[in-house]
């Protein structure tokens, strides 16, 4: 199958890393958002970005601007996929919004364009039954930051077929990412050992076994993590880390997976992490300093 255009819904964080490295690679993207400030928004953190790799000589000045004219962006789903070949979905990580979206893409996009959903733990099975190729539907689980982490977690549904898993791990490749393929359990691989390890960290917190910075040192020194448990919730979003605790935790229906009450205290108070200013550290926009929240010292 030879993918060309490729449409991408969902211009968060996610998203706008997913149209960077397919616009990088050749690829025609069709950004996708129904919100057009978060479509410009996107398009700038992208081009920041591109700067980054411009400065550290990882690509030239005109690798950048041949990368973004690559990319154009559109508010409706119906328009935004009716050529594409790829359909990447990265909205927001919520399971009828998803099968939503998924109903739309699929009335709208060209009959052997292949569905692929990034999300982090929501069954692609489940996804693929609101379709009407559920063959045709895959899970393609790029990790934050997409034009930085070698990964692409393949996740085949019930129903998917060995022609689009072996298309989506060859397109990885082209993308300069190794993908791994897995199949449709809650979490798949990446979210079933990551999490529990995330929500152990959190409870050492709350049982005052340490404190944060001295739990995230321990990993980080200890076991060679390029950031400790507590800074990584923060960096994922910790009202993620929640939601994806809950359908391991519904999923196997084993209490190990529980989120912790301290958790669940701080996605209640709004202290989502990075994107709030504050979780287990508290962030200042424009400063890559970060030091401990005041509740935790
Ligand atoms: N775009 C392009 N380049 C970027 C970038 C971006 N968004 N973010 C960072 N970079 C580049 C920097 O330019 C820098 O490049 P060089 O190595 O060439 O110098 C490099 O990445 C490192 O960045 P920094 O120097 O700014 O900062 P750092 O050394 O502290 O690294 C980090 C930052 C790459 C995020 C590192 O801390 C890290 O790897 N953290 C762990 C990330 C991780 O575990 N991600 C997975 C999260 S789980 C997930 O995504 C899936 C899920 O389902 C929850």
């Amino acid at each position: 199958m030879n993918i060309k255009n490729v449409s991408v819904i969902g211009a968060g964080t996610m998203g706008n890393g997913i149209a960077h490295v397919f616009a990088q690679n050749g690829f025609s993207v069709t950004l996708i958002d129904v919100n057009a400030t978060q479509l410009e928004k996107a398009i700038a953190t992208i081009g920041k970005n591109l700067d980054r790799q411009v400065a550290k000589a990882v690509i030239t000045e005109d690798q950048k601007n041949t990368t973004l004219s690559n990319i154009i962006t559109n508010t409706s789903i119906a328009d935004g996929v009716k050529k594409a070949d790829l359909v990447v979905e990265a909205a927001t990580e919520n399971t009828s919004l998803k099968l939503d979206i998924f109903k739309q893409i699929d009335a709208a996009a060209p009959e052997g364009c292949i569905l692929a959903s990034n999300t982090s733990s929501i069954s692609i099975t489940k996804i693929a039954a609101a379709t009407n190729r559920p063959s045709s539907v895959i899970g393609m689980h790029f990790m934050n930051p997409v034009p930085v982490m070698k990964l692409v977690e393949i996740i085949n549904g019930y129903a998917t077929s060995k022609q689009v898993t072996n298309t989506i791990i060859e397109l990885s490749k082209q993308l300069g990412k190794t993908p791994c393929a897995v199949n449709d359990y809650p979490g798949f691989i990446a979210n079933r050992i990551l999490m529990p390890m995330i929500n152990e960290a959190i409870y050492s917190l709350f049982e005052g076994v340490a404190g944060v910075e001295e739990i995230d040192t321990v990993m980080k020194l200890g076991m060679a993590h390029p950031m400790g448990p507590l800074q990584l919730a923060d960096f994922i979003g910790l009202d993620v880390c929640y939601s994806i605790l809950k359908v391991l935790h519904e999923g196997f229906g084993n209490p190990k997976y529980a989120p912790c009450p301290l958790l669940c205290n701080m996605v209640t108070a709004g202290k989502l992490g990075v994107k709030s200013g504050e979780g287990f550290y508290v962030y200042t926009a424009g400063s890559k300093e970060i030091k401990v929240s005041e509740g935790f010292l």
